[in-house]
């Protein structure tokens, strides 16, 4: 794994915006994976801003993210497909039919997981991933003990998360108790990935992922398993094999 030591969020989002621009412009059809929350929101908006210089355009990437909450439609205000049409999709030039977030509202969710993988291999697989870090050290919504070969599918959130993700609801009943991730071994399969992580609430979890092993119990540490991971952590979240870093871990 590849670290960049960044000061914060800003520097952060734009050494990433940087990656995401080198590789939509070198490839014909570049494939992103995408993730929300708000570690990547001003990496979106960096990107809105390249594009409205015209410094780049998304005419040919296909996009797919990372995982949806069951049972929000795409006009629900905190379900995803929401979240990306308004923060990115909307105010740049991809074409909407090559952004896929998967639907959490269909009758088969089952049927929904194999489409989404069918989808991801057909567009030829993802060439840069995109992930933020959850307190727990999920990755998408895979939460700890999940196996490392799962594909998409639909998994039980965790109380951490879901109270970690209240503070989008108007309260935390609100939260769906079930999504639909992209699993470890989808995510394992991209090309490339980037592993966001601001802020100090992220340095428990940035601590265990660089000194622990690999174990399922633990899923972003399943990252030491691929080639070509970079992960840009800022100061706040307690860059690790620095004095810093250990200082910053209460
Ligand atoms: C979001 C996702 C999650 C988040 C993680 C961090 O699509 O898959 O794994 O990346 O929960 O969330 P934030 O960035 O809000 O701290």
């Amino acid at each position: 794994m590849n670290l960049v030591k960044v000061k914060n969020h800003e520097e952060m989002s734009e050494q990433a915006c940087r990656i995401v621009l080198d590789k939509v412009s070198s490839l014909p059809s570049p494939v992103l994976g995408l993730a929300t929350g708000s570690t990547p929101e001003r990496l979106y908006e960096l990107l809105i801003d390249q594009y409205n210089r015209k410094a780049v355009s998304f005419a040919h990437t296909t996009t797919f993210n990372l995982d949806e909450y069951v049972g929000l439609d795409k006009t629900h205000s905190n379900s995803y497909r929401y979240y990306m049409e308004n923060q990115f999709f909307k105010k740049i030039d991809i074409q909407k039919s090559h952004t896929y977030v998967p639907n959490g509202t269909g009758d088969d969710l089952e049927q929904e997981c194999l489409h989404y993988e069918k989808l991801i291999t057909d567009a030829g697989g993802i060439d840069l991933q995109i992930l933020g870090l959850g307190l727990n050290g999920h990755i998408g919504f895979n939460e700890p003990g999940t196996s490392f070969s799962t594909k998409t599918h639909v998994v039980d959130l965790e109380f951490t998360t879901r109270k970690a993700n209240a503070r989008f609801f108007r309260s935390a009943k609100e939260v769906p108790h079930q999504a639909i991730t992209m699993g470890i071994e989808t995510i394992l399969q991209s090309k490339q990935i980037l592993l966001l992580v601001s802020g100090k609430q992220k340095a428990e979890a940035l601590q265990r992922l660089f000194y622990g092993d690999a174990t399922e119990e633990f899923p972003a540490s399943v990252l030491k398993n691929h080639s070509n991971v970079t992960i840009i952590a800022d100061e706040a979240a307690g860059v690790p094999g620095t004095a810093r870093s250990l200082s910053n871990r209460k």
